[in-house]
């Protein structure tokens, strides 16, 4: 396997006697995009802070490139880019003088620069607005522009901590797209948010983690299946039929669980091929199915499952 692009070892950050980061390891290979989700407090925003040495860990290893990063200032640092989640821009700058400003923190100058600015403006939909000052921005707008600060130098590794926090369904959409396009582009992103539509539509896997330390870590499909012990088959049944049905149905190897619901069953089944054998039966039976489904929990259901809490306040 090649290197990873991020390998975190047994990451540990300590504020005075709480423990906010508690033996974090996890990789991230080139072009992932992968959640890091968590309830608030859980570790999210202190881990990605580590991971751009903005802090020092008290225990563990990160490395980008398979380099091990030393602290704020190491050149390695260039590959990422973080979008924090307080914002961090001049409020009297204008918003082209911000991006200028940490532009030529990376090292940025004249052509390159100018070319930098224009192309992240042009991506957080802020163009022609890049000559006001900030402090007269929605915070929609400074929270777009606070991503394309990201994007400047133009990371191959992005670190996205609730980019789309204030912002409206309309501009969120737009910003999900072009984040879409950075992915297609080959960036490896790595996406914290409490919308679990944002992560079911950006990432194939996810790392849940709370109290600092990792729930799970797993592709999305793959957690859904785990998380409701199977495959959820939902059987629509003509009134009156559903006692004699789940009568023959408990006979059936792989359903694991049946419950009445309004318009027929719902079933547990442990893989998707039992749901013939259920169909069959029930043919058999005469016994008419008016629909039949299968349902996946959602992101929100597995999440409340792992860490017994909801992801919003
Ligand atoms: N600078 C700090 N000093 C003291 N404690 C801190 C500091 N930064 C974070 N913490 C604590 O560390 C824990 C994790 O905080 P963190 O900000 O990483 O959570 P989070 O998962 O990002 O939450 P949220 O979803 O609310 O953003 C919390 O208990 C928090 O109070
Ligand atoms: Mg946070």
């Amino acid at each position: 396997m090649s290197v990873p692009v991020l390998a975190v070892d047994r990451l540990v950050k300590r504020f005075g006697g709480r423990t906010a980061v508690d033996g974090l390891s996890f990789q991230i290979q080139r072009g992932e995009a992968v959640g890091l989700l968590g309830p608030n407090g859980a570790g999210k925003t202190t881990t990605l802070s580590l991971l751009v040495g903005l802090l020092t860990p008290d225990a563990g290893t990160v490395a980008i490139h398979g380099m091990a990063l030393q602290g704020d200032t190491d050149p390695v640092k260039r590959h990422i880019g973080l979008a924090t989640q307080e914002l961090a821009l001049y409020e009297e700058l204008t918003a082209m003088d911000n991006l200028g400003f940490f532009g030529s923190l990376y090292g940025l100058r004249g052509d390159a620069l100018a070319q930098a600015c224009r192309r992240v403006l042009e991506f957080a939909g802020l163009a022609d607005r890049a000559q006001e000052p900030v402090k007269g921005f929605s915070g929609g707008m400074k929270r777009r522009l606070n991503l394309a600060v990201a994007l400047l130098h133009d990371p191959d590794l992005l670190l996205l901590d609730e980019p789309t926090v204030g912002v409206d369904p309309q501009s969120r959409n737009a910003l999900l797209e072009s984040i879409e396009d950075l992915r297609r582009q080959g960036k490896t992103i790595v996406y914290t948010t409490h919308y679990m539509e944002e992560v079911e539509r950006l990432c194939e896997r996810v790392i849940v983690v709370d109290h600092g330390r990792i729930l799970a870590d797993a592709r999305v499909a793959d957690l859904k299946v785990q998380a409701s012990g199977g495959i959820q088959l939902r059987v629509g049944l003509a009134a009156g039929h559903q006692v004699e049905a789940r009568k023959w149905l408990t006979e059936i190897t792989g359903v694991s669980a049946i419950e009445t619901v309004s318009d027929g069953l719902q079933l547990l089944l442990s893989q998707v091929a039992v749901a013939g054998r259920v169909l069959e039966l029930l043919e058999r039976r005469e016994i008419p199915v008016l629909s039949l489904a299968t349902r996946q929990p959602s992101l929100e259901d597995v999440f409340l499952q792992l860490t017994g809490r909801t992801l919003r306040d």
